[in-house]
């Protein structure tokens, strides 16, 4: 599949993946091939090119985490990519709201570069689409909305300690509301850190969005960085309201590790945009 192929919601039934990647090709050679010929001999965007090498600088693998002046440095060049750094327009008809698709709406994801140290991935929310509530473990990660207008809602864990003392049921754990807010692209990148700045996080498209994810490292099973999804309930619910004195002015509320849940299924298509230059040291 293509980034076309989500141009087109209303073309995209679920099951018919198969089709779609047909139709994609078709529509691309048609529509696209002198652009895509211009792409191949143009330039790579400026701020692409520059992410991808600030990131090879900074990403020292699994275990570390970037110093405070990587990811501000990091943050400015993501601050100032735009779509078009990436191959995406507002023009595209994936991004226009009247074509929103009923039932369900898939997430899409392209990886533009991957590697043991970090990853550069775009996902892609028709309107209404929800990424569940869910962990990036030993991970930092920068999000920033390329296009769109999304709410976003983040939790961090409240220390061990804290909770037990709270008394609440053993398959909740107490975290704390660090995000609950709607983000309209052009907006500054969210950053996240594996045990700060709402490592938990769950994202809901009130418009049909694009948003750039750095992840150092990237997920990886093997290496025990799997993703794990939870339900978060109100604080109320399960307090017995000793926590109250120990998370003064902080909002909390107790998450469960739920089973992947079905919304969370991605379909992967091929990164057609701009083309990183690697480097080869
Ligand atoms: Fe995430």
């Amino acid at each position: 599949m293509t980034i076309e192929a989500v141009v087109d919601p209303r073309r995209d039934p679920v099951g018919q993946h198969v089709h779609k990647v047909g139709y994609a090709n078709r529509v691309i050679k048609k529509r696209c091939k002198r652009r895509i010929n211009k792409r191949s001999e143009a330039k790579v965007p400026m701020a692409l090119q520059e992410l991808y090498v600030s990131c090879r600088e900074v990403f020292k693998g699994p275990g570390t985490v970037p110093l405070p002046h990587d990811v501000e440095r990091l943050c400015h060049i993501l601050d100032n990519m735009k779509p078009e750094d990436v191959g995406l327009s507002s023009k595209l008809q994936f991004f226009k709201t009247e074509n929103a698709v009923k039932g369900t709406p898939r997430v899409t994801t392209t990886t533009i570069y991957k590697c043991d140290k970090f990853s550069l991935c775009i996902f892609f929310l028709p309107e209404t689409a929800v990424i569940p509530l869910h962990n990036h473990p030993g991970m930092t990660v920068f999000s920033k909305l390329l296009l769109g207008t999304m709410h976003i809602k983040s939790y961090d864990w409240v220390s061990t300690s804290s909770a037990e003392e709270s008394g609440q049921p053993s398959h909740l754990r107490l975290a704390r509301l660090v995000t609950d807010s709607v983000f309209k692209a052009p907006c500054n990148t969210s950053v996240l850190y594996p045990t700060t700045g709402g490592n938990i996080h769950q994202f809901t498209a009130i418009s049909p969005c694009a948003v750039l994810d750095v992840l150092g490292p990237p997920y990886s099973a093997e290496d025990g960085r799997d993703c794990s999804y939870y339900k978060d309930f109100p604080y109320d619910a399960f307090s017995d309201g000793k926590m109250e004195l120990t998370t003064e002015g902080d909002c909390c509320g107790w998450l469960e590790e739920i089973e992947t849940p079905e919304n969370s299924e991605m379909d992967g298509i091929e990164y057609l945009g701009p083309q990183v230059v690697e480097s080869t040291d």
